[in-house]
């Protein structure tokens, strides 16, 4: 496992994936908020607790002379995520000028290129931009897309699950959690099951770029796979124009044929975005759940008993351990909040996963019920840029639980809890490995 630098590390870009959040570093940062302490990483409620009570707008001094500044509470997050002044375009990836008459993209170096792609993925972009990159897409990814491949995601778990049917050690992450959502969106765009090696090692180079805390030893490897990555679906992206097939690359390019204002670029951005954003947000939502259900065996027994409650128990599960656990905006207006006034420009965190351990929008926010009702938790955001996997992610996770709980009459931790590794990084919290028997 990597070690996290420094807090007080400069924040590097966040290319592409599920939201940036810089490192907010700096003083204050280290005395309240260090998310490199092991004990925050296994356990950050109790911080998130603290900050909710005492400071629910935090501001950090960073040792760059910047501000960045934290929301904690339900009712400040879920507002900076609906509100149209709040943008997304946080200086980087910088927005790039229209190529020069008669300049070829081939003829720009990798990275460039990389980064040109990048910097239309619409998690980065607002409207108008976001909304017709998202058209793209969200006339491609549909419900009945998505419900469409149950069969298959069901076929997927069983064969994922066969050793632990049969007696043999079984982690949990590296065997189900892992492969899981890469096989389901590598089927998805259409892009061949054995590349799922490389598929798994750019998507974990991209997604360390979104975390601050970590960033800076993964740029390197990132600046490798941006461009390796981006010149892979090029060639499949070009093959599908050759030959459409029944797969979402296709579908995409069919809707891009009806939206002339759409260019390559911003549709190898969005084929980018699919790829790498649903991977370890959903390695972590399984892990995660498993991990809660184990700790919590009350809860473990009222599902097998009501296998009804899966889906409320999904969201449940969602919220008591959210797979990202924050997001980021930069307001385009003066923002007046608890007394303060926030100046257009620094960089709001908004920490996701303490919204949804708030007492003023969840009873007994810190007991895992399985049937709770009314559960707003925002772990796939809110607003324009809420989650496009959502349906997708949920899908995967309840037949994940269904066919683990199946398969395994007596599930139960193969080491001891103390024993258990988390990932390097904060923003996507989720377990290195999850040994279990049964
Ligand atoms: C448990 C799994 C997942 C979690 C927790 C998650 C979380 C999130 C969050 C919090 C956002 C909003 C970011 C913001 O507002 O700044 C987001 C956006 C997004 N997610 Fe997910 N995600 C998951 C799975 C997936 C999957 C499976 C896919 C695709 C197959 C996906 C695709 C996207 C896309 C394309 C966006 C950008 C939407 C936009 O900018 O309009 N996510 N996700």
């Amino acid at each position: 496992m990597t070690s996290p630098p420094s807090p007080t590390s400069p924040s590097p870009p966040a290319p592409v994936g599920v939201p940036p959040v810089s490192s907010p570093g700096g003083r204050s940062a280290r005395a309240d908020f260090d998310f490199t302490r092991p004990a925050f990483r296994r356990d950050p409620y109790p911080t998130y607790r603290a900050l909710r009570e005492s400071t629910p707008l935090h501001c950090i001094e960073t040792d760059r002379g910047t501000r960045f500044w934290v929301l904690t509470r339900h009712a400040d997050v879920t507002a900076v995520l609906r509100d149209p002044r709040m943008s997304v375009e946080r200086g980087f990836p910088p927005q790039p000028p229209p190529l020069a008459p008669g300049v070829a993209p081939e003829t720009l170096h990798p990275v460039v290129r990389a980064l040109r792609v990048v910097s239309r993925v619409m998690l980065f972009r607002d409207p108008p931009d976001h909304t017709r990159l998202r058209g793209l897409v969200g006339r491609a990814f549909t419900p009945r897309m998505v419900e469409a491949l149950r069969p298959r995601i069901t076929a997927l778990v069983a064969e994922l699950l066969a050793p632990l049917a049969d007696g043999e050690p079984f982690d949990v992450v590296a065997q189900l959690a892992e492969p899981l959502p890469l096989l389901v969106i590598a089927e998805l765009l259409g892009l061949p099951a054995e590349d799922r090696a490389d598929l798994k090692r750019w998507s974990d180079d991209l997604a360390a770029m979104l975390d601050g805390s970590i960033a800076l030893q993964h740029a390197q490897r990132a600046m490798r796979s941006g461009p390796e990555v981006i010149e892979y679906l090029r060639g499949h992206l070009e093959a599908r124009r050759r030959a459409p097939r029944e797969d979402l690359l296709s579908a995409m390019l069919a809707a891009r044929d009806r939206d002339e204002n759409l260019d390559d670029e911003e549709i190898l951005a969005t084929a980018l975005l699919v790829m790498g954003a649903g991977h370890e947000t959903t390695t972590n939502l399984i892990g995660n759940a498993v991990l809660a259900l184990l700790r919590h065996p009350d809860q473990l027994a009222r599902l097998r008993a009501e296998p009804g409650l899966l889906p409320s128990a999904v969201e449940e599960l969602l919220r008591f351990d959210s797979p990202v656990q924050a997001t980021s905006r930069v307001s385009r207006a003066p923002l007046e909040l608890h007394g303060r006034t926030i100046p257009p420009g620094e960089e709001i965190g908004l920490l996701l996963g303490a919204a949804n351990r708030d007492p003023e929008a969840f009873p007994d926010p810190d007991r895992l019920d399985l049937g709770r009702s009314d559960n707003r938790h925002v772990s796939f955001g809110l607003g324009v840029h809420y989650c496009l996997g959502a349906g997708l992610a949920r899908l995967e996770a309840q037949l994940a639980l269904d066919g683990l709980l199946a398969r395994a009459p007596r599930l139960e931790l193969a080491v001891d809890d103390d024993a258990l590794a988390w990932r390097p990084g904060w923003l996507l919290r989720g377990l290195a490995a999850l040994p279990v028997r049964t």
